[in-house]
């Protein structure tokens, strides 16, 4: 148990990211091209029955804590029975999800019933008129009510906010405002380049930077302690209820702590969320393979996962899948 999921950096993977689908009712710019992605075809994506059947190797291998994703999960009609499915799984301690909550809210109470113990919201902006620049779509209020629903069902909900220069990197201290009376974790995250987002450096803004302005705001900020495979840094102002952190995938990567493997909607196991190495884990199931027979394609696929990701540099030039295919974005843009 443990080693089929040990890579050669002495990772242990024990966090399962899988997407739910291709599709989403948003566009977000960071995400997809405006003209969209082609999806792939319905009996290309992996069935319910399919999906636990893989997660529950993975958790025979030592994974204890899932999070679905998509494109965006709440499209999926049997996302109720999976969360349901995946919670029942016996060594699962976490079941997560990350949306970008636009028709979320009156599933919430459902998904808590059916196991979902963490939740991660995806809100870029303050701004009614703002939010339709960046995703393409109306969505802000309903976004908004099913916030404040979820920060009562989950501790702490967790906010992502996508940031970006010249869009909304004014809005980082505002975002930190909301943890003062509230339960919220609010994740700024370093703007990543990905298949068909027209990633620039200038657009990024490095954590430090962000560090500053809200320090400028707000100067008794605490440093708090991380959880051992934690993607941010967080911080909470002094005295506050709420907590904030850092993504920064970009300026300080965290690869060497890096617990996480994918599976994407169509069934394809990505050990890393840069770069192309993927291998087919539908084919192989739907060829006849056994559960040992899935193992050892695992096993194999983890043995070739690399130290870190490429650099910053390197990354934008690098083939790789648009976000919304690969499972990391909920707001598919
Ligand atoms: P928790 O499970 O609550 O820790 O959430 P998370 O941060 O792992 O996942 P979430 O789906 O909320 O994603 C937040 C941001 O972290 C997104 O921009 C992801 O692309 C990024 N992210 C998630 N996993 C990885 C990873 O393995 N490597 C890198 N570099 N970024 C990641
Ligand atoms: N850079 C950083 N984060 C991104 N996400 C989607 N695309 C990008 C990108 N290019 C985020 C979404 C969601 C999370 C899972 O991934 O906002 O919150
Ligand atoms: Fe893990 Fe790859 Fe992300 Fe680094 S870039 S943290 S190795 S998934």
């Amino acid at each position: 148990k443990g080693d089929v999921l040990t890579d050669t950096f002495g990772r242990q993977h024990t966090y399962l990211r899988i997407s739910l689908t291709e599709r989403c009712n948003l566009r977000c710019t960071y995400c997809m091209p405006a003209e969209g992605v082609p999806l792939t075809p319905n009996e290309k994506i992996l069935s319910s029955e399919e999906i636990v059947r893989l997660a529950g190797l993975f958790v025979s291998h030592g994974v204890d804590k899932i999070r679905l994703t998509g494109g965006e999960p709440t499209v999926r009609k049997d996302l109720v029975d999976i969360v349901g499915a995946l919670a029942r799984l016996p060594g699962v301690t976490d079941v997560g999800m990350t949306s970008n909550g636009v028709a979320l809210s009156r599933k919430l109470d459902s998904l808590v019933a059916a196991g979902l113990n963490r939740l991660n919201i995806s809100l870029d902006t303050l701004h009614a008129h703002k939010y339709e620049l960046v995703s393409r779509r109306n969505g802000f209020s309903k976004v908004w009510q099913c916030i404040e629903k979820a920060e009562h069902l989950f501790n702490p909900l967790k906010l992502n906010c996508v940031v970006m220069r010249g869009v909304n990197d004014d809005e980082v201290a505002d975002f930190v405002a909301l943890t003062e009376h509230r339960n919220l974790d609010v994740r700024f995250i370093e703007y990543m380049p990905f298949g068909g987002n027209k990633w620039q450096t200038k657009r990024m803004v490095a954590y430090k930077e962000m560090l500053d302005m809200i320090g400028q705001r707000w100067p008794s900020i605490d440093r708090l302690q991380d959880k051992p495979n934690d993607t941010s840094k967080a911080y909470r102002v002094h005295g506050w209820k709420g907590q904030f952190g850092f993504i920064s995938s970009m300026s300080e990567h965290f690869c060497g702590t890096c617990n996480r493997l994918r599976i994407t909607a169509d069934g394809n196991l990505k050990v890393c969320l840069f770069g192309n190495a993927e291998v087919s884990l539908r084919d192989q199931m739907r060829a006849g393979a056994t559960d040992e027979q899935l193992s050892e394609v695992i096993g194999q696929a983890v043995l070739r996962k690399k130290k870190q990701h490429a650099g910053m540099e390197n990354l934008a030039k690098m083939p790789n899948r648009p976000m919304i295919l690969i499972g990391d974005s909920t707001a598919s843009y």
